[in-house]
């Protein structure tokens, strides 16, 4: 059952790991058939990480108008296509979108591994645009969007400015200094609040604390997953129960 959340969007709180994944991919899947019924075509902006993984592997598994939809990428890391870390790699292998139902030229890859990563954030850029026309609003049919246990969602990462983007569609993230992190490019807040759907996907205890202040007002350059309050569509939060906290059915 879907908790109307208010601001912070609405919550849907899965019993377990099996029940998060079906549950994904039954909503990325009612909004593909809803956007491809509407105007013949569905968009999608997909994240990494590991919670995904198998809700996309169920998605995979669906009768989709597969040939109608379009793939894109939330962010990426600075690694090849074919290196483990790459976002690409694994959602096109969970998604099997290498198996002929999606038109390769409908899997858009953001090119994070190009030596120039403003370059390529622009080029990203003006395929974003293409895609959508240059003056209408760049908003995916579903969006999925995970938290880092530092409240960065996408590479939007705290500290860092970068939630505060808003000059472009598509950022390049540097190194961060002192961490693991590789270079990114990512999608900018103002796409992510443009987006119809927004699946947010969480799992696990040690993302209780960060949902809850995720989903409370406060500084998105401290938290900027807070961004997502300002989803213009409609943000679901589908949480686990270890996740969702004090956030339960109601
Ligand atoms: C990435 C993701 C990132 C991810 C969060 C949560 O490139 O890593 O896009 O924003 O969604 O880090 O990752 P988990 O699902 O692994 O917790």
């Amino acid at each position: 059952m879907i908790t109307r959340g208010g601001p912070g969007g609405d919550v849907l709180v899965a019993a377990d790991a099996a029940e998060h994944a079906a549950l994904a991919a039954e909503l990325m899947a009612r909004a593909i058939h809803g956007a491809v019924e509407e105007r013949g075509v569905a968009r999608l902006a997909l994240s990494g990480g590991s919670t995904p993984a198998e809700a996309y592997r169920r998605l995979a598994a669906l009768d989709l108008p597969w040939a109608r939809t379009e793939w894109f990428w939330v962010d990426e890391r600075a690694v090849p296509p074919d290196s483990p870390r790459s976002n690409y790699r694994a959602a096109s292998a969970d998604l099997a979108l290498g198996d002929g139902r999606v038109p390769p030229a409908a899997v858009h890859r953001l090119e994070a591994d190009a030596p120039d990563l403003e370059a390529a954030a622009a080029r990203c850029e003006g395929v974003l645009r293409r895609t959508f026309g240059v003056a209408a609003a760049v908003s995916f049919d579903v969006m999925t969007l995970g938290i880092g246990e530092d409240g960065h969602t996408a590479s939007l990462f705290p500290g860092t400015g970068a939630v505060a983007i808003d000059d472009r569609l598509v950022a390049a993230i540097p190194e961060q200094p002192g961490s693991k992190l590789e270079a990114r490019l990512t999608l900018t807040a103002p796409v992510i609040h443009e987006a119809q759907l927004v699946v947010v996907l969480c799992r696990g205890e040690s993302k209780r604390a960060i949902v809850a202040a995720a989903r409370q007002a406060g500084a998105e350059e401290e938290v900027p997953a807070r961004t997502i309050r300002r989803v213009k569509g409609r943000a679901i939060w589908l949480l686990d129960r270890e996740a969702a906290g004090d956030l339960k059915r109601r």
